[in-house]
């Protein structure tokens, strides 16, 4: 077998061995805990599946225009008006399958060979593979709770090289849930305008913030960055496979030849139930689940920390608590790797280790996605808690 070098590079996520192992178990009668999945429990909004019903059975089966159905781009631009009260032009939406697609139209459109893309580390682990898929490189730059788990305009300032072309920041972030504010948008917007750069934000997670917080998109700052979002997470779509990318109008021609290239169209059926999306009525479901997310993160905070694992900076969007858990550790289990392998053989309790975040401080911390509800939240940290060290 010949691969190519640039497919040899691609790492794995660790998850999907978790999940593998988590299914094995279960396959052996064993019940399992799952708080490493990064999708939430709840199934599509029942208005979104009716429309895609309706789209079925009225033959809307074929290829919709590479950038996305013009009645679907009409309603995403509507939306950044409601929701944020900014005007985006339907022209700058593109229709993609899911935030991935519109990841790697960024990644190609914007990052030539060899150049640098500047990401948090822990970060979202796909970033560096669209680098490095497209010949570009990842710089990887250390976060920690000092900053959110942030980049900032100071580690732009500090480690912007002359290969670096581009910033790619998280809001709310995977794996850490922490949120960019409007005063530290508007500061990366502007060091990344004197860097002669672009800043792309992948607000996949807006919708799910919490504490009354209202996330806010860069595009109400900079009207020239780029926007990476999708219908998997807040809208409860993630196997629909759909999401979308806000470009500034004169890249948007390039988007388009890519994507007739890479994908011709996402997925049309999709496409047509998204438009049930905006609805009230699916509004107001997902404002319920948004509330539930937000009694499920208030639970789970304290109890945790009654573990003994250490909370550094409070999650305020996702679904995710990035825990240190080196208290935890012991002589047999000393890193991340070990403890959720304990955790998942010992206790059935399967959470994600840092490792599949990025390298800094990975071995010592660990994901719980709190996608599964209060009862079996608290199930798991009294099975952890009944395990010692
Ligand atoms: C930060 C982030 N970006 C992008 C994605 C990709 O999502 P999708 O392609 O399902 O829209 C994910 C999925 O977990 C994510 O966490």
């Amino acid at each position: 077998m010949r691969v190519a070098r640039r497919a040899q590079d691609i790492t794995p996520f660790h998850v999907m061995d978790i999940l593998a192992q988590a299914k094995k178990l279960e396959a052996q009668g064993k019940d399992i805990i799952h708080l490493e999945v990064g999708e939430p429990d709840f199934n599509t909004p029942q208005p979104i599946i009716e429309a895609g019903i309706t789209a079925l059975k009225a033959g809307k089966t074929h290829y919709t225009p590479a950038l996305g159905l013009p009645e679907l781009r009409e309603a995403i631009a509507n939306w950044y008006l409601t929701r944020y009260q900014i005007t985006v032009s339907s022209e700058q939406i593109v229709v993609t399958p899911g935030a991935s697609g519109a990841l790697m139209l960024v990644m190609g459109a914007l990052l030539e060979r060899d150049k640098k893309v500047m990401l948090a580390d822990p970060g979202y682990p796909c970033n560096r593979n669209f680098a490095r898929f497209v010949e570009g490189k990842a710089q990887s730059i250390s976060v920690d709770a000092s900053t959110n788990y942030q980049l900032t305009a100071n580690h732009i300032n500090e480690y912007w090289a002359k290969e670096t072309s581009l910033a790619l920041v998280t809001s709310p972030s995977n794996p850490t849930g922490t949120v960019l504010s409007n005063n530290e948008l508007t500061e990366l917007v502007k060091v990344v305008q004197t860097k002669r750069g672009h800043l792309v934000v992948d607000e996949i997670y807006h919708g799910l913030t919490y504490d009354g917080l209202v996330t806010p998109t860069v595009l109400s700052v900079d009207q020239n960055a780029f926007v990476i979002n999708s219908f998997s997470k807040f809208f409860g779509m993630t196997g629909w496979r759909l999401g979308w990318l806000v470009a500034p109008e004169e890249y948007v021609p390039v988007m388009d030849r890519l994507a007739q290239n890479l994908f011709l169209a996402a997925p049309t059926i999709a496409q047509y139930a998204a438009l049930a999306a905006f609805n009230d009525e699916t509004l107001a479901i997902l404002e319920q689940r948004r509330q539930q997310f937000e009694q499920r993160r208030n639970t789970l905070l304290p109890v945790l920390k009654d573990l003994g694992l250490e909370i550094k900076a409070t999650p305020q969007g996702a679904f995710y608590i990035y825990a240190k858990a080196t208290q935890l550790f012991s002589d047999k289990i000393a890193n991340s790797m070990a403890l959720t392998q304990h955790w998942l053989q010992q206790a059935g309790v399967a959470v994600t280790p840092g490792n599949d975040f990025g390298d800094y401080q990975a071995e010592q911390h660990i994901r719980f996605a709190y996608t599964t509800n209060q009862h079996r939240l608290l199930e798991a940290v009294e099975r952890i808690n009944k395990l010692g060290n």
